[in-house]
């Protein structure tokens, strides 16, 4: 048994996860699953990153604490991960006390080996907002081709790369004035003197794709590496560093050692010890990273691990980035889908299984192409895999399983003898090999109930025996698939096994080898619906709205006034429409608020106002409901989305028929309807306190 350490790349703290995002988190969820379904004991360990300036700024303009900030973030973050399907053994956060320990312990270790030195760096500092200026917190005209607007590290007219002490006219974004030039000592790591453990490190072993240490090869180990600026001057959110005072780390160096920290968290809590794990050569560590963050993770991490005598990454797997319909992800096409959205909307099976079928373990982008994701999910999974399910399972209730597995033409042994080739495509990353393999099954075991079937057999009391024969056979092919794919999708094997009266921790890879046979098979509920392109569309117009640019101009401005400017709400309001009297708790609760799906919604086309919708209060409850929003809202646009409703409203008998609860809304009317929606992670039928 293999011992794994496996992290995804930390994301930062001051925005919300996006598909962008994701490409990496299932990827690495399915290497860690897959990891654990061929019996190795592997954990899954990752934190936010929380410190650096763009996080300390956008806590001062929300007028909160970073800290406040932070806790808020990590609640976000984690229900979107939790909503997609991914299972970290330690969620932790590079602003924690474990992690400022083992911060330490490198630090002193890079003292001790003498490569800190003191150096005076000039950048500029906003007077006005008392703080250094990152170079994405300054903008001017280019000092090479004169373009206007111009970030402070690169021109993005003429492609040049500069200090912001060279860009021309440079105005500080946080406060709108002229910044001014000032020193400060910074503390730089010679990290030079471990080029040649690096040039070893990067080109021998197989630790990185061939690609990656090529590049590393042609670009950087080939010529002298330059110090690296390990420190910024106060005011900065981060960890403060013990013998500098005034000075932090900078927020790369304490992001990578936050896998340390949060792997030390993980330890405390399930009584192991973090050195066991990264001070132990029987470990391998694996880092799951995007290629921009190839230097970071390949040079410098290494160099610190290094240095302070820790495990080096057996191996840093590098991928490409997203692009969605072959182009950049795009706020205003709608293509920046936060994972939040997402979730609204579709079924996370479907984004795992196709990234799972894009994602050969090469450095290469990705690209989400909208029509090839429903090709793909309509085709593989709903026509190739739980087809084989649902055209069998519901026949075999009150037979369940043949008692002896019937023969097959080798249709079985076909899917057993597929095991290692899976096995290793899981452990190369090729994802893509995995699910053509799975489906090459898929194929032969629908190619055989077609031929066979079973509706047909149903109906011939004489072929009962045959029926159950075909349908233990399909019900088998179909549990090998679900468990060589369970990895890629959890929840359907959780289902699948349920439904075959078995669990899914009972499963290893070593399952696919023996059928099973002589036991029931449980009621089949619906496994997956196909992917609706209708479905799709609401879901990107609903990101185009969420990403419509607000008016910029009051938001600016001071840091003392960024609060008050962002949250100006109006008093109108409460003015319209006053508070009521008080009401007692026990008055509230004879209201019974619940989260309802909506799952039909049409027209009334003689009624000016109403839409009629069916709500879902999850199993067979639902609710016939007639719901003023018409001025407001399209139906197709509500079908799929969460509501709460008043669940125990009196039934009020209406012109179109009976209306049975009521859905919240807010605003005044017309346009101005605003449904409310619970957070991600609400399921219909809970009760709303
Ligand atoms: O690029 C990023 O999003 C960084 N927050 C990744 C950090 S990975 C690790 F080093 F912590
Ligand atoms: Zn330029």
């Amino acid at each position: 048994m293999r011992k794994i350490l496996v992290t995804s790349a930390l994301p930062y703290a001051n925005g919300p996860i996006h598909i962008g995002h994701l490409v990496e988190y299932i990827q690495t969820d399915i290497w860690v699953r897959a990891q654990r379904l061929r019996g190795n004991k592997c954990i899954y360990i990752c934190a936010d990153d929380t410190h650096g300036t763009a996080i300390m700024i956008r806590a001062q303009r929300e007028g909160i604490t970073p800290e406040e900030l932070i806790a808020s973030v990590r609640e976000q973050h984690l229900a979107s991960f939790t909503g997609m399907g991914i299972r970290f053994d330690n969620y932790g956060s590079t602003n924690a006390p474990e992690n400022y320990e083992s911060c330490k312990e490198i630090w002193t270790a890079l003292r001790a080996a003498g490569l800190v030195h003191e150096k005076k760096v000039t950048q500029l500092f906003d007077t006005q907002a008392g703080t250094f200026l990152a170079d994405r917190f300054v903008k001017g005209t280019c000092p090479k081709c004169g373009a206007q607007d111009q970030y402070g590290d690169s021109c993005d007219k003429c492609g040049a790369t500069y200090s912001p002490a060279d860009l021309k006219d440079p105005i500080s974004a946080l406060s709108g004035t002229t910044p001014e030039l000032r020193d400060a000592e910074h503390l730089m790591v010679e990290i030079e003197r471990l080029r040649p453990f690096l040039t070893e490190w990067t080109q021998q072993g197989n630790h990185l794709q061939p690609e990656i240490a090529n590049y590393l090869a042609g670009h950087f180990l080939c010529d002298e590496l330059r110090d690296w600026d390990i420190s910024r001057p106060a005011p900065y959110f981060g960890f403060e560093i013990p013998d500098s005072p005034g000075n932090y780390w900078y927020v790369w160096f304490d992001a990578p050692i936050g896998y340390i920290g949060s792997t030390r968290v993980w330890c405390e809590k399930n009584g192991e010890n973090w050195e066991d794990w990264w001070k132990n050569p029987e470990t391998e560590i694996h880092h799951f990273i995007g290629k921009d963050i190839t230097y970071f993770h390949t040079l410098f991490w290494p160099a610190m691990l290094k240095t302070a005598g820790f495990n080096l990454p057996e191996k840093v797997h590098i991928h490409g980035m997203l692009t969605t319909n072959g182009e950049k992800m795009s706020k205003s096409k709608g293509t920046f889908i936060k994972a939040d959205t997402y979730l609204k909307y579709l079924d996370p099976a479907y984004l795992r299984y196709y990234f799972a079928s894009k994602l050969t373990g090469r450095v290469d982008d990705v690209d989400l192409n909208f029509s090839d994701i429903r090709e793909k999910v309509n085709s593989d999974l709903v026509g190739k895999l739980v087809n084989l399910a649902s055209r069998t399972a519901k026949f075999m209730k009150d037979l369940g399983l043949s008692a002896t597995y019937p023969e097959d033409g080798g249709l079985f042994a076909f899917g057993a003898s597929q095991m290692e080739e899976i096995a290793q495509a899981y452990e190369e990353c090729d994802f893509a090999r995995v699910t053509r393999l799975v489906m090459a099954i898929g194929d032969r075991a629908n190619k055989f109930v077609e031929d066979s079937a079973p509706w047909t057999l149903r109906k011939d009391p004489a072929k009962q025996q045959e029926l159950q024969d075909v349908c233990t056979i399909a019900l088998n092919i179909f549990r090998q698939m679900v468990i060589y794919l369970s990895p890629i999708l959890p929840k359907l094997a959780e289902q699948s096994a349920q439904l075959l009266d078995e669990t899914v921790e009972s499963w290893s890879i070593e399952s696919v080898q023996k059928p099973l046979c002589g036991t029931k098979v449980n009621e089949f509920s619906h496994l997956m619906a196909r992917m609706d392109e209708k479905v799709i569309d609401a879901m990107i117009e609903e990101t185009k709205e969420e990403n419509k640019p607000v008016d910029t101009e009051n938001t600016a401005g001071t840091e003392e006034n960024a609060p008050k400017s962002q949250w100006d709400d109006s008093a109108q309001p409460l003015t319209d429409e006053p508070l009521e009297e008080m009401c007692t708790i026990d008055d509230f609760c004879k209201v019974d608020l619940r989260v309802a799906r909506i799952v039909m919604a049409e027209e009334v086309p003689e009624a000016r106002k109403l839409l009629h919708l069916t709500l879902s209060l999850g199993g067979d409850v639902t609710k016939n409901v007639f719901a003023g929003i018409k001025s407001a809202y399209k139906p197709e646009d509500l079908v799929g989305r969460l509501v709460v409703c008043v669940a125990n409203l009196q039934p009020r008998q209406m012109k179109f028929g009976m209306s049975e609860a009521m859905i919240c809304a807010a605003g005044p009317g017309g346009k101005d309807i605003f449904v409310l929606s619970p957070d991600t992670g609400a399921v219909p039928g809970q009760r709303v306190h």
